[in-house]
């Protein structure tokens, strides 16, 4: 089920490839804006050497093969990456992993995020063969969760002060989407 390779996917505006190094000031554009790490367990960025540590976790995970994640770029705009997608918390013997993503603001409310859902939905289930891909999200993130029941996720329910996030509890609320 696992790789540590990560291929290119293609969507009708979208490429998305193996994220490098020199993706790190696109990434902390917006990872430097209180409206992106709102609902994140992450403190919003203040130097750039946040971004080069995310990006180096994210690659570290695909060459140990624990998690893939993707830059996602605009077919139209050059090779800057304008989002990251992926799958971490791999479970090997019940078939399932989860899925995360952020975008930069400036392409929020276009379907972007929409189409590299479904390429990586797609590739989790035809590749990896994946039976389920869960999400968490915090219950106030409806950005989050319009994405995902537009991408036939279904909410499944709230976990109770589920995660420990920038000194506070936080309920989260679990959804998936099984290949049956
Ligand atoms: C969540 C996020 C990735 C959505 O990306 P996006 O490209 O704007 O989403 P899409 O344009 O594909 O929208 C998908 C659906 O969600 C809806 N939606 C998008 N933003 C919304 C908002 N703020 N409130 C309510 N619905 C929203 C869209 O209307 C669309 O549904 P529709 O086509 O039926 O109208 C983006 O808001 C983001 O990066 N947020 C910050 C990071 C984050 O919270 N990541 C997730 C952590 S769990």
């Amino acid at each position: 089920m696992l790789t540590n390779n990560i291929p290119l996917l293609k969507t009708d505006r979208l490429i998305l490839r193996a994220l490098q190094p020199t993706d790190a000031p696109n990434l902390f554009e917006y990872f430097s804006q209180d409206c992106v790490t709102e609902f994140y367990d992450l403190y919003t960025f203040q130097h750039l050497q946040e971004a080069e540590k995310l990006i180096k976790t994210w690659i570290d995970r695909v060459q140990e093969s624990t998690g893939l994640r993707w830059a996602i770029t605009l077919k139209s705009g050059g090779n800057g990456l304008i989002g990251t997608c992926g799958f971490h918390n791999f479970s090997t013997e019940n078939n399932r992993a989860e899925i995360g993503y952020d975008l930069n603001p400036i392409h929020w409310g276009n379907g972007i995020m929409t189409e590299a859902i479904q390429a990586i939905v797609n590739y989790g289930f035809e590749t990896l063969k994946l039976h389920r891909i869960e999400a968490f999200i915090d219950p106030a993130n409806h950005a989050s969760r319009a994405l995902l029941h537009k991408n036939s996720l279904e909410t499944e329910g709230v976990l109770r002060d589920y995660f420990f996030e920038k000194e506070r509890f936080v309920d989260a609320e679990m959804l998936s989407i099984l290949n049956r």
